[in-house]
């Protein structure tokens, strides 16, 4: 792989951290975190090796759904900060090497938006068609209500201009209408104007209704999204376009654009996080390897964004009743726990018991499955989520720095979790002081992925290990190659793996010290810790001295 490629194609082996700002560090001792606050902490995540830090929305906000219902595209909450804070965050950061993308929320508007007020006011409103209306909606699909807590359709009737309007989400967010030219024109623009203030791309919100919930309907939805990133290219080339798509393989593939990888950039790999958690609820390496080996290739240029958790539920909708219900019962039994009958409101060390080895070996994994890794804020410490608090936002807590939270002089925005995962047991501080600590681990693992660039660019096969709780696979890329186990379960196991093409070869223990032989025939035993894990590095055994020699003659 030539380096210059590999860095224009930056996002292939990103290491992408999620944080909201309003969680993550106050500067101003408000209680609320803000730009100034993040800024300050920039030098932390450039020691961790974040290559590309993603905002959740940082927009003018009444905050009904945490800043996913905005009223101006153009600013930045008050609470958070000025503008002038962003400009300035964003130059640290690119001092310290790292990129940033952001959430772009255009499916909807909040109904505090003055475009949604404005196209309320009748019929003959300006503004009319920038949203959708019906007077006679079809009926409701209930499958399709994403917040059956909440809501009970997809419609709501508007007194005032006697119709109804669409909204995907919460009713407070009445859906865009991007088969209006106009509409479409208004997004271009607010690419452009975060692009000149040094955004390297976005994470696209709700990607399939933004295209598909739209009247009338587009004769070709992708073409928005060919226009997007066409636009983007234009402006700056190496901008990337990061869809949430959580749709079936064989739907997902159009939206990286047929072939050519001209829509979207990266799509996140929900198949693949969801059959994990089964993989590890059951501690049986079949519903993880069967996934990726049906997982279909994204274009040249494109990629999959791998994760375990991220802001919102741990969603497992593309499970079977049977199979949610299985994960259910191992890592959420409680009815507080779950949530919208399909997720889980919990972060993944409460979930795995606290168990450090098991919560080491699950982030190894993450690291090492093909494609990019992307990771919300405090999963490198381990924090937990506080079930106190509402819907989603237990998983949203405040950043622990430090014994005492060091998050805000004041009281937080939200409250910390108490008891095992509170800030005095679980904190930045202390793990930067622990060499053994799942931050350093993080360290660590981050580190290998960028020095094996195979795990992102490479080839992957998935490898029959000879046993059933061993997840194992190898990357090929140019000739060199990695080779990944883990133990996803309790007891110690032996694995037997076949790697054709790397008789005699040696393999270099890339975790911790140590190596081992591959036979004539192909084939190495490798035994595994409980929960273990290994990255294997392969490479040709060493030619003695004395035959070096003789070569050289
Ligand atoms: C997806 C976001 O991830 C979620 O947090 C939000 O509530 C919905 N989109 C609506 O914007």
């Amino acid at each position: 792989m030539r380096l210059t490629y590999t860095s224009d194609v930056w996002w292939k082996n990103a290491v992408v951290y999620c944080l909201d700002v309003e969680t993550f560090k106050d500067g101003n001792g408000d209680g609320v975190g803000d730009f100034r606050g993040l800024t300050q902490q920039i030098d932390y995540l450039a020691g961790l090796g974040v290559t590309c830090l993603w905002l959740m929305p940082f927009f003018p906000t009444p905050n009904r759904d945490d800043g996913y219902d905005i009223t101006d595209f153009y600013s930045i909450d008050p609470r958070l900060g000025t503008l002038g804070d962003f400009v300035e965050f964003m130059r640290t950061a690119h001092d310290r090497g790292m990129r940033v993308i952001a959430d772009l929320v255009v499916n909807h508007t909040s109904d505090q938006h003055p475009w949604f007020k404005e196209s309320r006011k009748s019929k003959n409103s300006p503004l009319r068609d920038w949203y959708v209306w019906s007077d006679k909606p079809e009926p409701d699909d209930p499958s399709k209500v994403v917040f059956p807590d909440k809501e009970n359709s997809l419609w709501e009737w508007d007194n005032r201009s006697k119709q109804y309007y669409l909204h995907s989400f919460y009713k407070h967010q009445p859906d865009l209408n991007v088969a209006n030219p106009e509409v479409r024109d208004e997004i271009t623009r607010i690419l452009g104007f975060w692009m000149e203030l040094g955004l390297s791309g976005f994470r696209v919100d709700a990607v399939p209704f933004l295209i598909e919930n739209v009247d009338p309907k587009l004769p070709d939805p992708h073409e928005f999204l060919q226009d997007m990133r066409a636009f983007m290219t234009r402006r700056k080339g190496g901008s990337i376009l990061l869809g949430e798509v959580n749709v079936p393989y064989s739907e997902l593939v159009r939206y990286f654009g047929d072939g050519l990888g001209d829509q979207v950039t990266m799509c996140f790999d929900f198949i693949s996080m969801q059959k994990t958690w089964l993989s590890l609820a059951r501690q049986e390496a079949a519903p993880l390897a069967d996934a990726l080996r049906e997982r279909p290739k994204p274009p040249k240029d494109g990629q999959w964004a791998m994760f375990l958790r991220n802001h919102d539920e741990l969603t497992l909708d593309k499970l079977t009743d049977e199979e949610r219900q299985e994960v259910f019962d191992a890592f959420g039994p409680h009815k507080d726990m779950q949530i919208f009958g399909r997720g889980l409101r919990r972060r993944l060390p409460t979930m795995l018991g606290g168990d450090l080895r098991r919560v080491k070996m699950a982030y190894s994994l993450l690291f090492s499955l093909p494609g990019t890794p992307v990771i919300f804020y405090g999963e490198e410490i381990g924090m937990g989520e506080n079930l106190e608090e509402e819907g989603r936002l237990a998983v949203r807590v405040p950043m622990q720095w430090s014994e005492d939270g060091g998050f805000s002089p004041a009281d937080p925005v939200r409250e910390m979790p108490e008891g095992a995962f509170a800030p005095d047991r679980v904190n930045v501080a202390d793990q930067k002081r622990d060499t053994a600590s799942l931050l350093r681990w993080f360290q660590l693992l981050i580190e290998r992925y960028r020095e094996c660039p195979e795990l992102a660019w490479g080839t992957y096969t998935v490898l029959d290990a000879g046993h059933h709780a061993v997840f194992a696979h190898r990357c090929d890329a140019d000739g060199a190659t990695v080779v990944v186990a883990h133990n996803l379960c309790d007891t110690a196991v032996d694995a037997e793996l076949e790697l054709p093409g790397l008789e005699g070869q040696q393999l270099t223990d890339l975790l911790v010290d140590g190596t081992l032989d591959v036979s004539a025939d192909a084939r190495v035993k490798l035994p595994l810790e409980p929960h273990g894990c290994r990255w294997l590095r392969a490479s040709p055994p060493e030619v003695a001295p004395e035959d070096a020699s003789v070569m050289s003659q």
